[in-house]
C-alpha cells in the first residue's frame, strides 16, 4: 500500500479492501457525528416556522422517510447476493449509515410535533416515490446485483444528494445541519455504485444497455416525484430549483448520460 492517508493512491485491490471497510467509515462518519446527537451539534438553536413551513417541512421529512426506508430495506438486502465479501462489508457500512439517517429523521419530525410518524408517512408518502421503492424491492428480490446497486447507489442516492443538498441551502439551521451530514454519506454510497458499476461495464460492456433502459423508467419516477413533491410544497414553477437538471448532472458525473 502506497499511502495510507490517500485511497485514490492505492491499487484496485486494496482501494477496495480499505474502502470497504469498517475502520475506513468510522473515521468518514467520526468527524461529523462527534458531539452531534441525531446528527445536531447543540449550539445550532431552533428558527420560528410558522404553520404552513412546519407542515410543509412534516411532508418534505415523510418522503425522505420513504427514500431512507427504501435504502435501508435495499442495501441490507443486498448483502445477501452480493457478489464478494468487501461488498457485503461494504453495505453493511451501508445499513448501519441509512438506519441512522431514519433514525434522525424521525427524530425530527418528533421535535416538530409529530406525534404517530408511521401514520403520518403514510398519509403524505409521493406516490412515485413509493412507485421507485416498489421497483427497487422488486430487483433486490430477484436477486439482480446490477439492477439493484444501479437503482438504489447510482438512481437513489443521486436523487438523494440534489434534494438534500438544495434543501440545506435553504433549510431552517437544525434541519439544514441534520441534512449536511446525510449528504456526506450518500456522496460516499454513490462512490461505491460508481465503483462497483464501472468495474462491471469494463468486464461486460453489454451490461450498458440494460442499465440504460433501467434508467429510462426510474428517471421518469424520479422527475415525477420532483414535480409531485414540489407542487405539494406549493412552490411557483418560476421559484422551483432546477431538481432535475442537477439530478441528471449527478448520474452524469458518475458516468451515466441520458
Ligand atoms: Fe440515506
Ligand atoms: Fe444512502
Amino acid at each position: 500500500m502506497s499511502d495510507e492517508s490517500n485511497p485514490h493512491e492505492f491499487g484496485e485491490a486494496d482501494f477496495r479492501s480499505t474502502v470497504h471497510s469498517f475502520e475506513f467509515w468510522f473515521e468518514a462518519v467520526e468527524g461529523y457525528l462527534h458531539g452531534r446527537p441525531y446528527g445536531v451539534s447543540a449550539a445550532t438553536k431552533e428558527a420560528e416556522l410558522t404553520e404552513r413551513q412546519r407542515q410543509a417541512l412534516i411532508t418534505t421529512l415523510c418522503n425522505y422517510c420513504v427514500g431512507e426506508t427504501a435504502a435501508l430495506d435495499a442495501s441490507s438486502g443486498m448483502i445477501g447476493f452480493a457478489p464478494d465479501r468487501h461488498a457485503k462489508i461494504f453495505l453493511a457500512t451501508q445499513v448501519v449509515d441509512e438506519g441512522r439517517h431514519l433514525e434522525v429523521l424521525l427524530h425530527r419530525m418528533a421535535q416538530l410535533g409529530v406525534a404517530a410518524p408511521e401514520a403520518e408517512i403514510e398519509k403524505r408518502a409521493n406516490r412515485s416515490l413509493l412507485k421507485f421503492k416498489d421497483r427497487l424491492l422488486e430487483f433486490v428480490d430477484a436477486r439482480d446485483w446490477e439492477a439493484s446497486i444501479f437503482a438504489q447507489n447510482v438512481i437513489l442516492e443521486c436523487l438523494e444528494f440534489t434534494v438534500f443538498r438544495h434543501h440545506a441551502g435553504t433549510a431552517d439551521p437544525v434541519t439544514a445541519e441534520m441534512l449536511r451530514g446525510i449528504v456526506s454519506d450518500e456522496r460516499r454510497h454513490m462512490g461505491f455504485g460508481e465503483n462497483d458499476l464501472g468495474r462491471r461495464l469494463i468486464a461486460a460492456p453489454h451490461t450498458h444497455d440494460r442499465l440504460y433502459k433501467i434508467k429510462r423508467e426510474l428517471d421518469t419516477l424520479v422527475l415525477d416525484t420532483f414535480s409531485e413533491a414540489l407542487g405539494e410544497l406549493g412552490v411557483p414553477h418560476a421559484e422551483r430549483p432546477d431538481l432535475e437538471g442537477d439530478y441528471l448532472a449527478a448520474v452524469a458525473r458518475l458516468g451515466f448520460r441520458s
